[in-house]
């Protein structure tokens, strides 16, 4: 998808007040990443040449965040927030001299996809050569929005704003989503004759299109889904396009080959990869940066975040894979088993109740109920490494730096504080005492004091 003669115009100095937030409105994340960051990751997908970003003052997080995703964007202030037809304005001088589109989207309204904005551009390339085309939608609700203002022919002729309309026209429920493609070549010519005599007292960018059409042009507009505009203004809304987002990611899972048995109780990143013939069980949250290669399965309640996980794997129920955690061909990693930067190799196992931190496990290593790796002494983080085919005892603890060598074993309940052979038995705990008949005796004593004191009652 190339649209070469294309710019951006992203604007995003709204206040966000809504939000009741320090951080700015359109760095709140929605599937593990900034909304803003959402956006131009769909915008980037049609290529624009150029995407200026509109940001209000005090905002410098939001530019730094964008450069920092790797996006190139020319950053522009606009002082006063005075509507999006003067938000626009601010962007006209990074834009000066360009003749392409002008694609124009809004910074809390991150759903659009990158079809829907090709769409746009390519209504624009029709033969009537329309200077404005308007991306228009019906919603359940249409209420505050701007409307869509149609001739008889069926042609976009005006845009009003809610607050502006008489009764007809708010009976209209064709709606404005506020993205629009306009023709570079007169954009800031109709934008200097915007005024701001209006019910709002703002110079709305809406009334570019009767602008337009006074100056001769035709103007035109495409529909997309009410999902695709939702503007995010509040932590509801947010939540609001969290359940869109993640219905499309779940989606996408499952026409690339993974079972989710309970596609609602599932979260994904928007990064996830997710291989074919997976099958995810309920309940199961994906962090940034997780890879799940073929025929994993996850089992329910799992956390997993920063992982790759190779083919076959068993992973959970109840298993948290932190960053850095590679888990190998086959490998089990069971329930209430912690793995943070610790490469698990293939066919190893690790079942039950286990921290394994800063780690190396060989293949087909077993890892007993219980084993942590004490990686951390209060001031560094230390390596554990264990053999192929290494049997670690339950509850042991390896303090680190250990290695355990190929084969060797660790008795259960040893703290293994040096390094152990291959193929060696380590063991440090204290031989077992065995007292005869203690128990019995134990039973009589305490058991006569019980009755005596039930019989003062
Ligand atoms: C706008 C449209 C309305 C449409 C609705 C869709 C206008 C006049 N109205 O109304 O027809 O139905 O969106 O949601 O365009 N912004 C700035 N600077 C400003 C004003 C706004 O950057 O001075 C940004 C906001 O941060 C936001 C976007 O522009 O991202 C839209 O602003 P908003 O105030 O939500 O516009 P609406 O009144 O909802
Ligand atoms: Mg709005």
């Amino acid at each position: 998808m190339s649209h070469s003669e294309t710019a951006a115009i992203v604007l995003a100095a709204g206040l966000g007040t809504r939000m009741k937030s320090d951080l700015p409105k359109v760095l709140h994340p929605i599937a593990g990443r900034a909304m803003i960051l959402q956006l131009l990751d769909s915008l980037s997908a049609i290529k624009p040449e150029k995407i200026v970003l509109v940001l209000g003052p005090e905002m410098d997080a939001v530019g730094e965040a964008v450069s920092e995703a790797g996006f190139t964007v020319e950053t522009v202030i606009q002082q006063d927030r005075l509507g999006t037809g003067h938000a626009v304005q601010q962007a006209e001088n990074a834009l000066a001299g360009f003749n392409g589109n002008v694609l124009v989207l809004y910074g809390d309204s991150p759903l659009i996809t990158p079809q829907t904005m090709a769409s746009l551009l390519d209504e624009r390339a029709n033969d009537d050569d329309p200077a404005v085309v308007v991306l228009g939608f019906r919603p359940f609700e249409p209420n505050t929005y701007g409307r869509l203002n149609l001739d008889d022919a069926g042609s976009l002729v005006s845009i009003v704003e809610a607050k502006d309309a008489s009764a007809d026209e708010l009976a209209n429920d064709l709606c404005n989503s506020g993205f629009m493609a306009i023709d570079g070549s007169i954009l800031s010519g109709l934008t200097g004759k915007l005024s701001n005599d209006n019910a709002k007292g703002e110079y709305y960018l809406t009334d570019l299109v009767g602008l337009a059409i006074e100056a001769g042009r035709s103007c035109a507009f495409v529909e997309c889904d009410e999902e695709e505009t939702i503007g995010i203004n509040s932590r509801s809304e947010l939540a609001e396009a969290e359940t869109i987002l993640q219905d499309r990611l779940r989606e996408d899972a499952m026409a690339n080959g993974a079972t989710l048995i309970d596609p609602s109780s599932v979260y994904f990143s928007h990064d996830t990869k997710i291989g074919q013939d997976v099958t995810i069980d309920p309940n199961v949250y994906f962090g940034p940066g997780v890879e799940i290669c073929d025929g994993v399965h996850i089992r329910a309640f799992c956390h997993i975040e920063g992982a790759f996980v190779e083919n076959n794997a068993i992973i959970g129920p109840f298993a948290r894979l932190r960053p850095g955690a590679d888990i190998g061909e086959d490998a089990h990693i069971g329930n209430f088993v912690e793995i943070k930067n610790a490469t698990v190799a293939a066919g190893a196992k690790a079942n039950h109740l286990s921290y394994i931190g800063d780690a190396k496990i060989g293949p087909k290593a077993n890892i007993g109920a219980g084993t942590i790796t004490c990686n951390y002494d209060g001031y560094v983080k230390s390596m554990t490494e264990i053999g192929a085919g290494a049997f670690i005892g339950s509850n042991t603890a390896l303090v680190a730096p250990v290695k355990v060598g190929d084969g060797a074993i660790t008795g259960a309940g040893s703290v293994i504080t040096k390094n152990v052979d291959a193929d060696a038995l380590a063991l440090t705990r204290s031989d077992q005492k065995s007292i005869a008949g203690y128990a019995a005796k134990l039973r009589n004593k305490k058991g006569q004091k019980k009755g005596q004191k039930k019989g003062k009652q």
